[in-house]
């Protein structure tokens, strides 16, 4: 067959298999109400790196805020063993399939980071074990709050992670050696239910203003799609305040001292979303700071946004990394269970801890508190409060 008919056959079964995925998106109408579960699972997946430390460390603090509904039986935390990079590539999978049957019995899942091969690396060229879970569990609202309260900054990114550049950036085509192509994909579904999201929350949250990003005049197709659809998703919304920028002149206007104040709640493509929410974390002491709720209607997922740091582990200090950022995923995941009362305490804790008080504090070498004591120094604060 030649080349060019193998690319034909290539694109036709990305379609149908996109739309496929739509139809299935379009089954899936409410979000899970946790108040019908008997018991809510939390799935505990350590990953690689310094990641099954600090996860361990982040479950503890949970474990201890959940006692009481650990103990009636209404929570209930499982480790979930093999998302690890050796076992994924044994496997040749971005998740292997026990993994994945396992964490779907789960209904919230706490998440380490894990190893994102590439080519040239020791492993072979799989998927990133994340962008496969947000995929697979249909993970659509990348949620990532960003706060310095001293500089006025108080912003929320809703970033579409299912879709984008992300949606088949591992099936793309290879044409012959001249010619790659890569594929962006922009759905009418996929766009209302994170623009939506964005906008409930703007208005849920009082704070009633939306800034909707794309490069809408030059990718025309689907981020114009994007647009589109903000438009009409505003019009539910008349009491949002909303207006759209290019994601060139947004990532310039964040370091705008005077502008950047404006900015309250963003919804963005996937990639734009990846790119700005690490540009804004800078502002609040680095991506170690942030934590980030990956949100579907079935499931929902919570990480750090930093990597794996496996050369940490390589030289013995894995148990001196820094929990905070996983530990920040969890007060949003405290959040999301409903827990506000806890999140907020576990948001103190962490203020006190990191910023205030630095009773303790990490360095990620062996001169520093390591990441369980750490951990003690944040439940005994939240003892305190
Ligand atoms: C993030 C990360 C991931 C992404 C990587 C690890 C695949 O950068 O969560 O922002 O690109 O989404
Ligand atoms: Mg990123």
């Amino acid at each position: 067959m030649d080349q060019l008919q193998i690319a034909k056959d290539h694109f036709a079964k990305l379609i149908e298999d996109q739309l496929v995925r739509i139809e299935k998106m379009k089954e899936t109408k409410e979000f899970l109400n946790y108040d019908d579960l008997d018991k809510i699972v939390i799935g505990v997946v350590g990953g690689d790196g310094i990641g099954p430390f600090i996860t361990a460390q982040a479950q503890r603090v949970l474990e201890y805020l959940l006692q009481e509904e650990v103990k009636s039986g209404k929570v209930e935390f499982r480790t979930i063993d093999g998302l690890t990079i050796e076992n994924r590539a044994a496997q040749n999978k971005a998740i292997p399939d026990d993994v994945l049957e396992e964490l779907k019995k789960c209904h919230i899942i706490l998440k380490g980071p894990t190893t994102t091969p590439r080519a040239g690396d020791p492993w072979p060229n799989i998927e990133s074990a994340n962008v496969a879970m947000r995929k697979e569990l249909d993970l659509f609202a990348n949620v990532r709050p960003v706060k310095v309260p001293e500089q006025g900054i108080d912003w929320i990114f809703y970033r579409e992670n299912t879709e984008g550049a992300y949606a088949l950036g591992s099936q793309g085509i290879h044409v012959n050696d001249d010619l790659a192509i890569d594929f962006t994909v922009t759905t009418q579904e996929g766009s209302y239910r994170i623009i939506k999201a964005a906008f409930d929350y703007a208005h849920k949250s009082g704070k009633n203003k939306v800034t909707v990003v794309t490069k809408a005049n030059v990718v025309k197709a689907t981020d114009g799609k994007f647009l589109d659809v903000a438009k009409e998703v505003a019009k539910e919304y008349p009491g949002v305040e909303w207006d759209d920028w290019y994601i060139d002149i947004m990532t310039a206007k964040l370091i705008d001292e005077k502008r950047r104040k404006d900015f309250k709640v963003m919804v963005l493509p996937n990639l734009y979303g990846d790119i700005l929410t690490d540009e804004a974390a800078e502002f609040q002491g680095g991506v170690g700071t942030a934590g980030s709720a990956n949100i579907g209607k079935r499931y929902a997922m919570f990480e750090a946004i930093h990597g794996s740091a496996p050369r940490m582990v390589e030289e013995g200090r894995g148990n001196y990394a820094d929990p905070s950022s996983i530990i920040r995923a969890g007060v949003m995941l405290l959040e999301h269970m409903g827990k506000n009362e806890k999140a907020a305490a576990l948001a103190r804790a962490l203020d006190i801890c990191g910023n205030e008080e630095k009773r303790l504090i990490v360095t990620g070498r062996t001169n520093g508190a390591s990441s369980d004591a750490y951990a003690d120094y944040i439940m005994e604060t939240l003892e305190k409060l």
